[in-house]
């Protein structure tokens, strides 16, 4: 696991959009496209915002990139709260992406079934009968409560082994309160690289406990084995880190 702390969030944006474009190109390279999933919240907009400007955007094919979602909130694509709609304004739209290499989680459906249609989408993208999907980079954030993608302290879909993708409710203090859509565990693990952005101080209490290792919170089971896990961290994340 790497750690980094950058000096601000913007910094922490501009390592992440580094990291994106240096795997992007890893992946071209090795077998001609990247498959991304990207992270929902208001962390990862200055990024987004990043790679749809100079000199990020030229600095990769879009063409190859397959866009996939880490989690999506149960709400239409038009909808503020959608982290669809989001990564489409900041960055989706602005970036040539080839057609049909766009894949949302339907969050308009019924949860059940927007779950199972976009473990099909995986499974015809990946192939049928991988053992699992390997991103070559899932972009996660963190809740002031540990969750991560939408796996939230407590609810079932944390401790999902088999599925790829689960519906899953939320706690009551998590708002939009709206049922969710997440990939699995499973799935994150099996990443290449998976990518934290975590700023702000309201998130350095779980910083500490998840980084000191033994926490059993959702971000703290994310262990690729096989992969690269890297943490991106501004200050005010990292202020009660043991830093000596
Ligand atoms: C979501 C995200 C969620 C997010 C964290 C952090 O749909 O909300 O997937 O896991 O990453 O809640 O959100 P902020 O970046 O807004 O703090």
């Amino acid at each position: 696991m790497i750690t980094r702390v950058l000096p601000s969030a913007g910094r922490v944006a501009e390592a992440a959009a580094e990291h994106f474009v240096a795997t992007a190109a890893m992946a071209m390279n090795a077998y001609s496209r990247c498959a991304v999933a990207l992270a929902g919240g208001s962390t990862p907009e200055n990024l987004y915002r990043l790679l749809a400007s100079h000199p990020y955007r030229r600095q990769v094919d879009w063409s190859r990139v397959e866009v996939f979602f880490g989690d999506e909130r149960c709400v239409r694509s038009e909808s503020e709260f959608s982290n669809y709609g989001k990564a489409r304004a900041a960055l989706l739209d602005h970036v040539p992406l080839q057609p049909g290499r766009l894949h949302p989680m339907q969050g308009n459906l019924k949860p059940g079934d927007g779950a199972w249609l976009y473990e099909e989408e995986l499974r015809r993208v990946f192939g049928p009968e991988p053992p699992l999907p390997r991103f070559d980079l899932i972009l996660l954030g963190m809740g002031d409560d540990g969750h991560t993608a939408s796996l939230f302290p407590g609810m079932p879909a944390v401790d999902e082994t088999e599925r790829w993708v689960v519906d899953t409710a939320v706690p009551s203090y998590v708002k939009p309160n709206v049922p969710r859509l997440t990939l699995t565990l499973p799935v994150i693990n099996a990443a290449h690289s998976v990518l934290f952005l975590v700023t702000g101080a309201s998130k350095a209490e779980r910083v500490r406990e998840v980084l000191a290792g033994g926490s059993q919170l959702p971000a703290a089971r994310v262990t690729p084995a096989r992969g690269a896990l890297i943490w991106l961290l501004d200050e005010d994340a990292a202020a009660l880190l043991d830093r000596r």
